[in-house]
């Protein structure tokens, strides 16, 4: 018998493009309602969902206020989605090829995907359609084999055509053939491990049909995961969040004399984690990991690392591209709203991040409160949280409709708050901002122009000053953001939790490294110490000195930041016509260390922070300061961080446990008879 019998079709990722419709018909539901409206980004994919599901998810916390959202939706989905939404190219043909390579259709409520295929005048093209509204849900493997058994097709048989690593994984565990399409919502190279790849619906007809015909041979059959498959017996990865996955790859332990079997996640990228939101409730045993250097905290989609590798990326895209081609606005954008902004949309980003960038006038009050000695850090912190004060609708962070004004609010005001601290420091009057300038320009204009004659920032400035903070926007779960997230994790406003990351970025481990970087290449120079000098003492413990500015916990190569401030910092410094002697110790020291042992076994490389320190002197910069350029650079990715936390509907508190190692019970003892 011929291999393919059965072509299991993903009716909204592969199968119709519903993106726009969908958004369209949510959207009108919504204005029907009264409530604001949804951008159409956050809308798609929710089709497969069902009805019921995607009001949940428009209407959030709110949904128990709007027991009539349900018929004003049904209607809605009705009168545009069912009529309106359309099939991708080429798969009317595909659907209308002859019974034996006809798509059938699984993993959605019977129902449900008729009356989308009744809509859309297709549903006569199907053989059947399988897996009613009774049939295991994806991403059951035992969803997909019922389907097979439904149609009379055998696994061995069957071919599983889909957009999705999830549908993917789900037909591997089951041990069906896959096809990926790239032409979905998911992830292409996510994909490209699936047996067979096509890219439009042709594609899939050709494969069909020479499957079929014996042109083309068919790929070894996988084995299925466990025999317990078609029982529907399979672990199912449900994450912490509470998130279904499909089971591909199991580990298998022993703990707490249980034999226990955990999903692997594997990431967009390749990464594997083991999954043990279970481990404690079957074991009674925990993990222990301090610091986090084996524990994945969450999932996320904002920014990829590779630290073995110096690959560092902003939704997918390399920070070389954005750093030469980017603004520091539109890098903003897109960590926080995922996607590269248009030109509308950037025009507009733009214009809320000049128009809000003033503070309120009593909050400059506060800065009389500190002493010129304050460190600026200190200032900046109290004044972001201060800020919640005078915004107190944007206390509650799950109240969406007022969450992007409060995230660009942020931005704006962020810079100005900056300089009013160095101006405080330095016992200038504060200087406004100007909507004239563009954000880079702005913040030089408030940190160095003086009442007192006219200033014009250096465009070299500006452009360095916006690469630096391209290149700090984002960098995942480091200290500051788990900050962000932990704080942000018990539903604490967005002021009050950056206010916290702001925090953790102030210790010198972190973010504080590029001011200790300049201030030990100070003390080398008053020491008179040359580089190898220096080095030695670095190396012999008993100093206590560290090279600062060099090693990384995750960057095990070099930190492809440092590579590109370095460029720029030779760039920067000779356009300025400035020639700084830090820069050439600092030169000196990297060449030194980078050929040393030392450093080569420990794999310590120049990180972030070695170079920058030294273009924000050639901007004029204070020490003091560095620190906060830092926190103006990282502000995006924290709030991208904050903002995927608090609208992921599985978000938990966070809370690890601990292992107590304190003493054991023990009785009060009065005073005075305490030795
Ligand atoms: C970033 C940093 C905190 C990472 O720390 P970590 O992952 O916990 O690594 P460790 O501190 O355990 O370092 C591993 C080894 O390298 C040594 N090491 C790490 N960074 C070093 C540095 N900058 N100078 C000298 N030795 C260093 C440690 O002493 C340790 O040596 P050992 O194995 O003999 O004990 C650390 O490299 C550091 O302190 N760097 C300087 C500060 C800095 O630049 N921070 C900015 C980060 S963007």
């Amino acid at each position: 018998m011929a291999r393919l019998a059965a072509v299991i079709y993903d009716l909204d990722g592969t199968l119709i493009d519903s993106r726009a419709d969908l958004a369209d018909s949510v959207n009108a539901m919504l204005a029907r309602m009264d409530l604001p409206r949804i951008e159409d980004r956050l809308i798609h994919g929710f089709i497969g969902e069902g009805a019921e599901r995607l009001i949940r998810r428009s209407l959030g916390s709110q949904e128990h206020r709007y027991p009539e959202a349900a018929p004003i939706w049904r209607a809605e989905y009705q009168k545009r989605l069912l009529h309106k939404t359309r099939l991708y190219p080429g798969v009317r043909e595909l659907l209308a090829a002859p019974p034996e390579l006809r798509a059938v259709l699984t993993n959605k409520p019977g129902g449900f995907a008729r009356q989308i295929l009744a809509g859309l005048g297709v549903a006569a093209a199907f053989r059947e359609i399988a897996g009613g509204d009774e049939a295991a849900r994806k991403p059951d493997p035992a969803g997909v084999l019922l389907v097979c058994e439904r149609l009379g097709v055998r696994r061995e048989e069957a071919l599983l055509v889909g957009d999705s690593a999830v549908d993917l994984a789900t037909a591997r565990a089951a041990g069906i053939s896959v096809c990926a399409v790239t032409w979905g919502l998911g992830d292409a190279a996510a994909l490209a491990s699936a047996d067979y790849l096509c890219h439009n619906a042709a594609e899939v007809a050709l494969l069909l049909k020479g499957l079929t015909m014996g042109i083309i041979a068919p790929k070894p059959v996988p084995e299925p995961l466990d025999s317990s498959a078609s029982a529907g017996e399979r672990p199912s990865a449900r994450g912490a969040a509470g998130k279904e996955r499909a089971v591909g790859e199991t580990v298998r332990i022993t703990a707490g004399g249980q034999e226990l079997e955990l999903p692997v996640v594997v990431g967009t990228e390749g990464e594997r984690g083991i999954e043990i939101v279970n481990l404690r409730a079957k074991t009674g045993m925990m993990t222990l990991d301090p610091a986090f250097m084996n524990t994945a905290s969450t999932e996320s989609a904002i920014t990829f690392l590779d630290g073995e590798k110096g690959i560092l990326r902003y939704r997918g895209i390399p920070i070389e591209e954005l750093g030469e081609k980017s603004s520091f606005t539109e890098t903003a954008y897109l960590l926080i709203y995922g996607h590269l902004p248009n030109k509308d949309e950037l025009h507009k980003w733009e214009q809320l991040l000049t128009r809000h960038s003033m503070i309120h006038e009593d909050m400059k009050r506060f800065f009389d409160g500190y002493p010129m000695t304050a460190h600026p850090m200190a200032i900046l912190s109290a004044m972001i949280t201060s800020l919640s004060s005078f915004y107190p609708y944007a206390l509650n962070a799950k109240a969406d409709e007022y969450r992007d004004i409060t995230i660009a609010r942020l931005i704006a005001k962020m810079p100005t708050i900056a300089a009013f601290s160095y101006k405080k420091s330095i016992g200038h009057p504060f200087v406004y901002p100007r909507n004239d300038l563009n954000y880079c320009a702005n913040f030089l204009h408030e940190m160095f122009a003086v009442p007192a004659e006219a200033y014009q920032s250096d465009p070299v400035a500006v452009r360095a000053l916006n690469l630096l903070l391209i290149l700090h926007a984002d960098h995942e779960q480091n200290c500051s953001t788990s900050t962000v997230r932990i704080v942000g994790s018990a539903q604490t406003n967005l002021f009050a939790s950056i206010s916290a990351g702001i925090c953790a970025l102030w210790g010198p481990l972190h973010g504080g490294a590029n001011q200790e970087v300049v201030e030990m290449l100070t003390d080398i120079r008053k020491k008179g110490l040359s580089a190898t000098e220096f080095i030695a003492q670095v190396k012999d413990k008993k100093s206590g000195a560290r090279l600062m500015g060099f090693g990384h916990r995750v960057y095990k190569n070099f930190d492809p930041r440092a590579k590109i401030i370095k460029k720029a910092c030779d760039e920067v410094l000779a356009r300025m016509g400035i020639r700084d002697p830090m820069l050439d110790l600092a030169k000196e020291l990297e060449e030194a260390a980078l050929k040393d042992p030392y450093f080569i076994e420990r794999k310590l490389y120049p990180n972030v922070d070695f170079y920058s320190g030294i273009i924000y002197r050639a901007l004029g910069i204070p020490t003091g300061m560095f620190t906060v350029m830092f926190a103006l650079g990282r502000l995006p990715g924290w709030i991208a961080h904050w903002k995927e936390m608090i609208e992921d509907p599985n978000t938990k508190i966070g809370r690890p446990r601990q292992i107590y190692t304190g003493a054991r019970e023990t009785h009060y003892v009065p005073i005075e008879k305490r030795a």
